[in-house]
């Protein structure tokens, strides 16, 4: 797909800060060389060694891994820790406490209105919340290895919500609060989960949002499908405040409960389920090219150690920092850089409710200084967004205690990091482009700020354990200085381990492409020094800010429009997003193209999937360029998406089934735009 740095320099380099690498668990590239050798040779020692940081209640026998990724000797599987017993709340609760860190403030909540007195949890009091939603969810007969849904916004209810749900073995499956009630109804059939948490609402800048309404019309839908949800828990976010006005929503007898009544009673203790190192911890939904998201499942043992040992070695974590990762906990990285990472590392966290341009575009910024925050992760797409106001409202505050930037979830330009590095970051902090996945549930790809170079734009080296390779296209292994389609060799432990409900579906999108390896669905370049340039995803998935959404079900919410008889969306280059959604629409019979039905699509795809799934840009076609099978030919409606597309430069177009289509498309593209 999009090639974010075509105009890479790959000889521009940036030196460790010298005082972060004086202190920082890897010091130098050749203490990196001699971690990764011992991962990659001895995984055994090296991951059993660093899991003895952990509380196990069984111990493993063997570490692993006892992994299959060659279908043709079997189904594909991937098992760490084998035997061993633990609980990931234990981990990241009372075992911190035990350490005597129960006084340590986990959790600064930043509300997101400024006047809003903001509230801290020590590890201690996390635990008691923790504890009493736990024993709320037994008696309401949740047992191990069922599914709660969680449609939380970011109060400390989320994160507890999480943890609570891995005290007692359910399978949580967290849902972004920007997605819609359909999306919602969607992601609770698929898991089956008869309880849902939400809140009656939250404000999202001046905005509220009605979290409560859309999960009663997302159980509505349920209900249509056949399926029962039991249980509404509402945490009453806005109730009580002088936004509870901006809220409107039903209130069901019998199954909707109030949150606080809920946990009122309850104990503040509650014992641990003991899970097996591949028991289910949660689902995820993710987008792909076909069908609809799949529940990306991951596992206790494993994933308890990535998560734990990239927060400690990727952020170079030590016990003073204060940490602040943007990224909401309805996406992997909440759920590794906020939940569980930081939290098994004991580490003092802000979690931020609001907008990075509520109520100023410096927000972040005041955040950073107001908690003295020293290690700070976000996405290219707000950098880029930031950046666009200028230097003045970063400077204006008090950043001194920032030592380590992060970025996630998208290429970052070489443009944009300059700017975090010379404006937010003094000039002297190391910044860490994090290469990861939804599905490798920590990161694989990023430097390890206190001992490598940085390039701008590069994710750098792979973390430990990580054996990366660069195949052709006929699957051949390249090798030095090339460019291909990036895959895993092996599993890390944090990898996930199937599709909830659906193995084959794991089987067909990960390890079919190239048997015998895991197929990331990314380009990547390896430049003379080794280092990786990601250069985005090969298949169909568009990655707008950092989101994956896959271009068929935009496709699929379009046509699902009764005046809409086919539409095909593909990527393209967006300033700000790093990719927006350019949708092609061809009408039924009869229909009018006008301005008034562009914005009903838009709406559609507002309703149908989340408001960050919003079209850019939507073109009328008379007819889509297709194969004589029938297959439409996105390369080259890429193409045309290009701002700067020549019409010399599709490529080969004879298989078309009809050519001329292509030069409609341009004219008529210009003519309704
Ligand atoms: O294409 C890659 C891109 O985001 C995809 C994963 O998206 P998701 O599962 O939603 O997880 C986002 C948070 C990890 C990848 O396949 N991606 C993520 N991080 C980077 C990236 N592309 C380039 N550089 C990155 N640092």
């Amino acid at each position: 797909m999009g090639d974010f740095n075509q105009n890479i320099d790959v000889s521009e380099i940036y030196e460790p800060p010298k005082e972060l690498s004086a202190n920082a668990h890897v010091k130098s590239m050749a203490e990196y060389e001699a971690m990764y050798k011992a991962s990659i040779e001895d995984p055994e020692s090296f991951w059993g060694e660093m899991a003895k940081e952990f509380y196990w209640q069984t111990p493993f026998e063997k570490v692993g891994p006892e992994f299959n990724f060659d279908r043709t000797k079997g189904p594909v599987s991937v098992k760490w820790f084998l035997g061993g017993k633990t609980n990931l709340s234990y981990n990241c609760l009372d075992r911190i406490i035990q350490q005597g860190h129960g006084s340590r403030v986990a959790i600064y909540h930043e509300c997101n209105d400024v006047e809003d007195q903001h509230a801290s949890f020590t590890y201690d009091d996390l635990l008691k919340k923790v504890c009493r939603l736990a024993n709320a969810l037994k008696a309401e007969g949740v047992k191990k290895g069922d599914r709660v849904s969680i449609y939380l916004p970011m109060v400390v209810e989320l994160p507890a919500a999480m943890l609570a749900c891995a005290r007692i073995g359910a399978v949580h499956s967290v849902v972004f609060g920007g997605f819609s009630s359909e999306s919602l109804a969607g992601r609770i059939l698929d898991a089956q989960s008869s309880m849902v948490i939400t809140a009656d609402g939250v404000m999202r800048g001046a905005k509220p949002v009605q979290l409560k309404a859309i999960t009663d019309k997302a159980c509505e839908i349920t209900q249509k499908d056949g399926f029962q949800v039991r249980r509404v828990i509402c945490v009453g976010r806005l109730k009580g405040t002088s936004f509870e006005p901006q809220t409107k929503y039903d209130w069901v007898e019998g199954r909707d409960v109030w949150y606080k009544e809920l946990v009122q009673s309850q104990s503040e203790t509650c014992d641990c389920e003991w899970m097996d190192s591949e028991d289910p911890l949660f689902m995820l939904y993710t987008s792909g090219s076909t069908g609809k998201p799949k529940g990306v499942l991951h596992t206790t043992g494993g994933y308890m150690l990535g998560s734990f040992a990239t927060t400690k070695y990727t952020f170079d974590y030590h016990p003073e920092d204060v940490y602040f990762c943007t990224a909401d906990c309805g996406w992997i990285t909440g759920h590794s850089y906020v939940t569980y990472g930081p939290m098994l590392n004991a580490a003092t966290q802000v979690l931020f409710e609001g907008v990075p341009t509520f109520p100023e575009v410096d927000r972040f910024w005041k955040v950073c200084e107001k908690y003295k925050v020293s290690i700070f992760y976000t996405a290219p797409t707000a950098i880029r967004s930031l950046m666009k106001s200028g230097d003045q409202p970063v400077t204006r505050n008090d950043l001194s205690s920032l030592r380590l930037l992060g970025t996630v979830g998208e290429p970052i330009n070489p443009e944009a990091w300059r700017w975090y590095h010379r404006v937010v970051g003094g000039s002297r902090c190391a910044i860490a482009d994090t290469y990861w996945q939804t599905e490798t549930g920590s990161h694989l790809i990023t430097p390890l700020v206190g001992a490598m170079t940085c390039k701008p734009g590069s994710a750098s080296l792979p973390f430990f354990g990580v054996e990366t390779a660069i195949l052709d296209e006929n699957g051949k292994e390249l090798s030095g200085e090339c460019s291909g389609r990036l895959v895993l060799k092996r599993p890390v432990p944090s990898m996930m381990r199937t599709v909830h409900g659906d193995h084959q579906r794991f089987e067909e999108t990960y390890f079919s492409q190239f048997n015998g390896y895991y197929f990331t669905g990314d380009g990547c370049k390896r430049d003379k020094d080794g280092f990786y340039w990601l250069t985005g995803r090969m298949d169909d998935v568009i990655n707008v800010s950092g989101h994956r959404i896959g271009t068929a079900e935009v496709e699929s919410a379009l046509v699902a429009h009764a005046k809409v008889a086919e539409a095909a969306v593909v990527g393209f280059p967006h300033e700000v997003k790093g990719e927006g959604i350019w949708c092609y629409v061809t009408l039924n019979e009869g229909e009018a193209y006008d301005d008034s039905l562009k914005a009903e699509l838009k709406k559609q795809v507002r309703e149908v999937i989340g408001a960050f799934a919003a079209p850019d840009e939507i073109h009328w076609a008379p007819g889509l360029p297709k194969t004589r099978s029938g297959k439409i030919m996105r390369r080259v409606l890429r193409k045309l998406a290009l701002p700067d597309y020549d019409t010399q430069d599709l490529g080969d177009t004879s298989t078309l089934a009809d050519p001329a289509v292509v030069d409609v498309l341009t004219e008529t593209a210009q003519r309704y735009e």
